[in-house]
């Protein structure tokens, strides 16, 4: 290119030189014919020795200019290339006034600008980055051609591996859903919604892919294992409470219906159906009351008034006032010891939590005809145990017992009249009170309901 430049140059110089030289000897020719020799003093030779003197001063002059010209053509050539392999930083040095220094400085110009803008989309591309990386819902961009062009990080922390940018969604993602939707979005240009649930073991991703309109799409997957577990607890929740609520009151219903049917009731027996007709209904009762319950501490509402209480009186009140309910059942309540130190307590709710850790105790423990009350101190916590010596509980239900209406033998818990929301209760008010319940037992040597208190908090000593 520069080559090419030099040789046109050069051959326009030449060109005017000769016809410059061709031009000087037809003039002097002329003057030779005109003027007497002797005027001028000139012969034809010496007019030829002066061309061509002038010729090699014009072909000299010529040549430096082309090779300056060059230069900086080719100075040029050089950050043309540069700036196209990426380098922004290239310039040109510039100086000078002709036409091409103005060039030399449109170009720089025209490379700072690119490097302003090439920076602006790097700095807005890394706060995209950062943005999407930062959200709850994992996102990946497809190419037209179904390669994975981006992805954030939250992709790649559900599927456990690296995502392969460039390749088919396919070697990253095996879920056939997620890949159903990404075709449709893709092929037919439509935003398409599903369901994933083999991304991630035990997790669940509703599926959002969106087509773009440069070609490609958007697939937006969002986490509602939560949202579905939550649906699935209030959905058990409701067919429970009908299940607890529909089998007292069918044989209520049934009871009642026999005896208005009967024409001539014998009072025997009408004294029994009543008998049975009470009972389902106090279970009846005692279902709502412990939905109630149940909802009042549950509700984010729930307000306790936490008083500083010695666990030591906690463990009294708490022999004290449920004695009355193992007296008659050869069944020993004990105390086993507790320290003086002060927690915060609500009475009337640590009054509900001994009251159905003893009941159950009794409940199911009852062939262990011993029961303990006792609290010890632990690090900035005080820990209260109820325990009994009955068959125990199975290692499987040791945590499920505190679910809703769990129960390990549903028949026998309904025998005594239980419920199955008790524990449930009891986690919550423990839980608002700032502690913790767990159950410990081993089959055959009875079972032990720890639960925790914080210690009152140390008051500042006044100055
Ligand atoms: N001390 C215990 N020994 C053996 N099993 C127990 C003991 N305490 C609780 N369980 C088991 O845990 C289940 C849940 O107890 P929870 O107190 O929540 O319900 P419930 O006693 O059946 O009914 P409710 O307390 O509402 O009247 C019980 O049904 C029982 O199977
Ligand atoms: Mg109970």
């Amino acid at each position: 290119m520069t080559a090419k430049v030099f040789t046109k140059l050069l051959g326009l110089f030449i060109l005017l030189l000769a016809f410059f030289t061709v031009a000087m000897e037809f003039v002097l020719h002329r003057l030779v014919e005109q003027a007497p020799a002797a005027a001028l003093r000139l012969s034809g030779r010496e007019a030829l020795w002066t061309g061509l003197l002038a010729l090699a001063f014009a072909l000299i002059l010529a040549a430096w200019v082309a090779v300056r010209v060059s230069r900086r053509l080719r100075l040029v050539v050089d950050f043309a290339q540069r700036i196209a392999e990426g380098d922004l930083s290239a310039r040109l040095a510039g100086g000078g006034a002709d036409e091409l220094t103005a060039m030399e400085a449109a170009l720089n110009q025209t490379a700072e600008r690119l490097g302003q803008s090439f920076a602006e989309i790097e700095s807005r591309r890394q706060e995209l980055a950062a943005m999407l990386d930062s959200m709850q819902e994992a996102v990946v961009a497809i190419t037209p051609e179904g390669l994975v062009r981006w992805s954030n990080a939250v992709m790649q922390r559900i599927t456990g591996a690296p995502i392969h940018l460039g390749r088919p969604l396919v070697h990253s993602v095996r879920d056939p859903e997620v890949l159903a939707c990404v075709q449709v979005a893709l092929r037919q240009g439509e935003v398409r919604f599903g369901r994933a649930n083999s991304l991630a073991p035990g997790r669940i991703f509703e599926i959002n892919a969106v087509p773009l309109p440069s070609g490609g799409a958007l697939v937006v997957l969002h986490d509602v294992t939560r949202i579905e577990a939550a649906e699935k607890s209030r959905r058990d929740f409701i067919a429970n409470v009908s299940h607890e609520l529909r089998t007292p009151l069918t044989s209520i219903q049934g009871y009642v219906e026999t005896l208005i049917e009967d024409p001539d009731p014998n009072p025997e027996t009408t004294r029994e159906f009543l008998g049975i007709i009470l009972k389902n209904a106090t279970r009846m009762n005692r279902l709502t009351e412990d939905l109630i319950a149940l909802a009042s501490v549950e509700s984010p509402d729930y307000k306790l008034s936490l008083q500083p209480t010695r666990a030591s009186a906690l463990i009294h009140d708490a022999i004290e006032s449920l004695g009355g309910i193992v007296v008659d059942s050869k069944v020993k309540l004990e105390s086993a010891g507790a320290p003086d130190a002060l927690v915060m307590a609500d009475a009337d709710a640590m009054n509900q939590v001994f009251g159905n850790l003893i009941e159950n105790a009794l409940k199911y423990g009852k062939a262990g005809k011993r029961i303990r009350v006792g609290a010890r101190l632990l690090d900035g916590e005080v820990e209260f145990t109820v325990q009994d010596f009955g068959p125990g509980i199975a290692s499987e239900h040791l945590t499920r017992i505190f679910e809703r209406f769990y129960r390990i033998d549903k028949a026998r818990s309904r025998e005594s009249g239980g419920t199955g929301l008790g524990l449930a209760i009891v986690k919550h008010i423990v839980q608002a009170h700032g502690g913790s319940i767990r159950a410990e037992s081993e089959l055959g040597a009875g079972a032990q309901f720890h639960f925790t208190l914080p210690l009152m908090p140390a008051t500042p000593p006044a100055s």
